[in-house]
């Protein structure tokens, strides 16, 4: 890798700012001053300072991002905001090209989504055959009756060839539209057209945390039409051991501690 490259990476400076720092004759590598920025590194092998400072290489990167509604897990798109562009509105644009989103959630939903290069670690929280835990927060519109959570918990015909795994309904409220955060409120008004003002009198939505073991296509709204109703708000809020940071607001991202990553890895497999 080049070395501008490596340390803009490492998060030393802008790709201009680390070319100065380079060019001013601080870095060495091996013991050897290297003073152009095209000079390749091995980020494996090599040993980098930057004046007395040793330049520790870390091959993997682990962010949490409460992804907005409105934006894509994607890497890139022509048309709406990705996850990654989050991403580099919150640490900056020098974020390494090897970054994608561990999963994806639709375009309006909102909450967890984990930013890394650990392909590995990606594929034990996705794989069909390991069932990591999922878990949403949801409102419903009207009432989801016992029927129809019996058959979310048991497993319920969504059009596939199999029925879905057993999954865990908690936290069940029936309420009404005030009973929800404003935020939520708004959300679920624009969906009928109407002005935020107007009031939902008598209307009822059904609200819970859905726990999956598995990860369909729209598999939660795709259920909860099964049992007869309809998402009109959805939220992930945990993946395997790790929960969504109740202090990031939507847009707003952080990197994963050691331990929430251990923890991650371990429970994954
Ligand atoms: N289930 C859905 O229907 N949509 C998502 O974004 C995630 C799970």
């Amino acid at each position: 890798m080049r070395l501008d490259k490596y340390l803009a990476e490492m998060s030393y400076g802008t790709r201009n700012e680390v070319k100065k720092i380079i060019r001013s004759g601080t870095v060495t590598i091996n013991g050897v001053q290297a003073a152009k920025p095209e000079t390749k590194v091995n980020e494996l092998s090599d040993i980098v300072y930057i004046g007395d400072e040793r330049v520790s290489y870390s091959q993997y990167v682990y962010y949490m991002l409460n992804k907005p509604a409105g934006c894509v897990s994607a890497t890139k798109d022509n048309v709406h905001k990705t996850v990654i562009d989050l991403l580099k509105k919150n640490i900056g644009n020098n974020i390494r090209d090897d970054i994608f989103p561990a999963g994806r959630l639709d375009i309006d939903t909102e909450g967890l989504v984990l930013l890394t290069n650990d392909g590995v670690l990606a594929h034990m929280l996705l794989s069909p055959r390991r069932h990591v835990e999922k878990a949403y927060y949801l409102v419903a519109d009207g009432i989801i009756t016992d029927n129809g959570i019996k058959q979310l918990t048991e497993g319920i015909d969504i059009g596939d060839e199999t029925l879905t795994l057993p999954a865990k309904a908690e936290n069940i409220k029936v309420c009404s539209i005030e009973e929800l955060g404003k935020d939520i409120q708004d959300i679920i008004k624009s969906q009928y057209n109407e002005e935020p003002s107007q009031t939902h009198e008598g209307k009822v939505y059904t609200s819970m945390e859905l726990v999956l073991h598995e990860g369909r296509y729209h598999q939660v709204k795709r259920m909860a039409e099964a049992a007869g109703s309809r998402v009109l708000y959805l939220k992930r809020i945990r993946m395997g051991t790790l929960w969504l940071d109740k202090a990031l607001l939507p847009g707003e991202c952080r990197e994963l501690s050691a331990e929430e990553v251990q923890q991650l890895r371990r429970t994954s497999g």
